[in-house]
C-alpha cells in the first residue's frame, strides 16, 4: 500500500517527511516523492525505485527548505512505477499539489471531464485527476475546494494537499484508506499509518470515514465533506515502534492473515458488475473466451497450489481441460501447447525466476499468456500478454497468505467468466455461485476470530516430527497448502497427500500419535476420505479433521474436528486454508521460529 507523511510546523518539514516514509517502507512500494512550500513556490522532488534515491536526491532534505510539506511512498496500482507516475502530482500552475493512498474508481470519466475542458495529464495516474480536480473547483477557499472534489471521487482516498495561496495550511481527507494526524509543541502532521509519526507524537486521531482536516502549526480542525466542523477525540498509542509497523499484531504473517476479508474483497468486487462477472483485463471477446481448448496453468509453491484448485473449479464448472504444471517442470519439459491453448502463470511477486521463465516458453510456443499477478509493473505482469492482478496489497511476510487468498479468488472468477460464455453454468447456479463468493469475506473473518481454539490445538504440536495433510480433489489441493504454511515456517516435516494414494506406501510411516490432517470439504468425497481417516486412525495416527458444517459424521472418524461455514464446494479452498494457516502460525511461534523470515526462505525467488 502506499504511504503518505505530511508536516507542517516550526521545522524544516523536508526530513521529517523522509524520516516518516522510511517508517513505512515495510508497506512495500516503488516510488517515493514529496513536495515543499519553500515560502514563495512548491517544489517537488520524486524518483522511482528505493526512498534512498529521493533521500540522495534531496540530500536528505536540505536542498527542499521549508515548514510545510507532503510526501509519499507509492505502491502501483494505476500505472507502472516511474518518476512520472510517482506522488505528489501537480495542478498545471504548480499551485496545487496532492499525495493519494487508494484508488479513483472514476478517474476515467473525471479525467475525460477535464480533458474537455482543457485539463491536460502528464502520468498514467488516477491521482492526478485530484489534482486538476482540485484546480477547477479553487476559488480561493480551500476547504469548499477540498469538499467539492471529495462529493466528485469514487472509490478510496486517504489524501494530503497543499495550495501555494494557503502554505500556512495543509489539508487532509479520508475514505476506505487509513490514514491519521497527529500534534506535539512543534507542528502538526499526517501520516498513513502510526509508525510515521510515533518519535513526534503519540496522541493522534484517526481520521473517519468523509472527514477533512485542515492543518496549521500550532492546531487541527476536523470537518464533514458537508463543512460542518466537528470535534474529534485522540487516541495514545501505547505499541513501541517496531509492533506499530504491523499495525498491532506481533508478525506481519498474523497482520496478513487478518487481512484476507479485505483482500479477498478487493479482488472480488472490481469485477462484479451486477449480475456478471466482468473480467477487462483477459482483453478477450466471449467468442475469444468460447474458443479456448485448453488451459495451462504454471506456477511454484503457494501458486502452484491455487492452480491445482483452479484445475478443479475450471474443470467442474466451464468443462474446459486444465493441465497444472510446477513452473520448474513446464520450462524444461518442452510442453506440447495446442492451438488454441492458454497459460495462465500464477505469481505473487510476479518475480518468480521458474515462472518468468515458463511464460516465456509458452509465448515462445505461441501461447496467449494471462498473468495473475499481486505486483503492479513487475516482470511477469509487463512481459504477460494480458494481467488479471490480485488486489492483496504489498505482502511481506515470506509465507504467502492474503496474495493465496487473492488468487483462489481469480480462479473462481476466471472458471465461472468461462463457464458462463460457454453456456456450461446455468443463469440460476450463475447467480447462486456469486452469492456465495460474496459471502466468503465474511466467511473468513468468521474462521480468523475463531483462532484461540486453533492456537490451543496448535500448541500440542510444537514438538511434532511428521505431520501427513490428506485429501481428494479439491481437499488434496487444500492439504498441499496447508502442508506447506506449516513446514515453511516451523521446520517441521509435513507431506500432502491425494488421500486415495496415502495405502500405497506413505502409510508405512504413521505411528502412534502421527498427527493426520484430513481435510474432507467435498460432500461427493466425504464417505472417501473418512475411510482414509480411518485407515490411518487404526495404526495409530491422531485425526484432525476440516470439515464443513453438518458432517458430522465425521466425528466417529476424527479425534479433533474444525468445522467451516457452508459454501459452494468449489470455493470451499478459499475457507478451509484458514484454520491451516492459523495451525502452522501457532506451532511455529510456539516453536519460536521467525515466522515473517523463515531461514533458507527468500519472498521472490528470482534465481533458478
Ligand atoms: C509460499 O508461502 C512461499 N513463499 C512460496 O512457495 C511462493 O508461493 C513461491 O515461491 C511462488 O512465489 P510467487 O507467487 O511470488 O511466484
Amino acid at each position: 500500500m502506499c504511504g503518505i507523511v505530511g508536516y507542517i510546523g516550526n521545522s524544516q518539514a523536508a526530513p521529517i517527511i523522509l524520516d516518516g516514509l522510511s517508517k513505512l517502507e515495510y508497506r512495500g512500494y516503488d516510488s517515493a516523492g514529496m513536495a515543499v512550500f519553500d515560502g514563495e513556490k512548491i517544489n517537488i522532488r520524486k524518483s522511482v525505485g528505493r526512498l534512498k534515491v529521493l533521500e540522495n536526491l534531496t540530500h536528505g532534505g536540505e536542498n527542499m527548505p521549508g515548514l510545510c510539506g507532503i510526501g509519499h511512498t507509492r505502491w502501483a496500482t494505476h500505472g507502472a512505477p516511474s518518476d512520472t507516475n510517482a506522488h505528489p502530482h501537480f495542478n498545471a500552475e504548480e499551485t496545487i499539489v496532492v499525495v493519494h493512498n487508494g484508488i479513483i474508481e472514476n478517474y476515467i470519466q473525471l479525467r475525460d471531464k477535464l480533458i474537455s475542458r482543457g485539463y491536460k495529464f502528464v502520468s498514467e495516474t488516477d491521482t492526478e485527476v485530484l489534482a486538476h480536480l482540485l484546480d477547477y473547483y479553487y476559488k480561493g477557499n480551500p476547504l469548499e475546494a477540498v469538499t467539492k472534489v471529495l462529493h466528485r471521487v469514487e472509490g478510496s482516498y486517504a489524501l494530503g494537499i497543499v495550495f501555494a495561496d494557503c502554505p500556512d495550511q495543509i489539508f487532509a481527507a479520508r475514505k476506505d484508506s487509513p490514514l491519521i494526524v497527529g500534534q506535539n509543541e512543534d507542528g502538526c502532521f499526517i501520516a498513513s499509518d502510526v509508525p510515521a509519526i510515533l518519535k513526534y507524537t503519540r496522541k493522534v486521531y484517526y481520521v473517519d470515514n468523509y472527514e477533512v482536516v485542515r492543518l496549521r502549526a500550532d492546531h487541527m480542525h476536523f470537518y464533514t465533506v458537508d463543512e460542518e466542523e466537528i470535534k474529534k477525540e485522540p487516541v495514545t498509542i501505547e505499541w513501541d515502534a517496531n509492533a506499530a509497523e504491523k499495525a498491532g499484531y506481533e508478525h506481519f504473517m498474523l497482520k496478513e492473515m487478518y487481512e484476507q476479508p479485505k483482500t479477498v474483497s478487493d479482488t472480488l468486487t472490481p469485477r462484479v458488475k451486477g449480475n456478471d462477472i466482468v473480467i477487462e483485463e483477459l482483453n478477450m471477446t466471449d467468442e475469444e473466451l468460447k474458443s479456448i481448448s485448453k488451459i495451462h496453468i504454471v506456477a511454484c509453491g503457494s501458486a502452484y497450489h491455487a492452480g491445482m484448485t483452479g484445475k478443479y473449479v475450471m474443470e467442474g464448472l466451464a468443462r474446459i481441460p486444465v493441465e497444472v504444471d510446477l513452473a520448474s517442470e513446464f520450462r524444461y519439459r518442452d510442453p506440447i501447447l495446442e492451438k488454441g491453448s492458454m497459460v495462465v502463470v500464477i505469481s505473487q511477486s510476479g518475480e518468480t525466476a521458474d515462472t518468468l521463465a515458463a511464460l516465456r516458453e509458452a509465448k515462445a510456443g505461441g501461447c496467449k499468456v494471462l498473468g495473475i499477478v499481486n505486483v503492479v509493473g513487475s516482470s511477469i505482469a509487463r512481459e504477460a500478454d494480458n494481467v488479471m492482478y490480485t488486489w492483496a496489497g504489498p505482502e511481506i511476510a515470506v509465507a504467502t497468505t492474503k496474495a493465496y487468498s487473492a488468487q483462489l479468488i481469480a480462479m473462481y472468477l476466471l472458471a465461472m467468466k468461462l463457464g458462463k460464455v460457454r453456456g456450461v453454468i446455468s443463469d440460476e447456479t450463475f447467480a447462486e455461485l456469486l452469492g456465495d463468493l460474496k459471502r466468503l469475506p465474511d466467511q473468513i473473518e468468521l474462521l480468523l476470530n475463531n483462532k484461540l481454539k486453533i492456537q490451543k490445538f496448535a500448541n500440542r504440536y510444537i514438538g511434532a516430527k511428521d505431520v501427513f495433510f490428506i485429501g481428494r480433489g479439491i481437499d488434496y489441493a487444500i492439504s498441499l497448502e496447508g502442508s506447506l504454511k506449516l513446514k515453511e515456517i516451523s521446520y517441521i516435516h509435513s507431506e500432502a497427500y491425494a488421500a486415495g494414494e496415502l495405502k500405497h506406501g506413505t502409510i508405512s510411516l504413521i505411528e502412534d500419535g502421527t498427527l493426520v490432517a484430513a481435510v474432507s470439504t467435498q460432500p461427493a468425497l466425504y464417505a472417501k476420505t473418512i475411510s482414509n481417516m480411518v485407515e490411518v486412525k487404526a495404526r495409530g495416527a491422531f485425526v484432525l479433521a476440516v470439515t464443513c458444517e453438518g458432517n458430522t459424521e465425521i466425528e466417529k472418524a476424527a479425534d479433533y474436528v474444525i468445522y467451516i461455514p457452508e459454501t459452494n464446494p468449489y470455493f470451499a479452498n478459499s475457507l478451509a486454508i484458514i484454520p491451516l494457516q492459523l495451525f502452522g502460525y501457532y506451532v511455529a511461534v510456539g516453536k519460536g521460529c521467525d515466522v515473517d523470515k523463515p531461514r533458507n526462505l527468500a519472498k521472490s525467488v528470482t534465481v533458478e
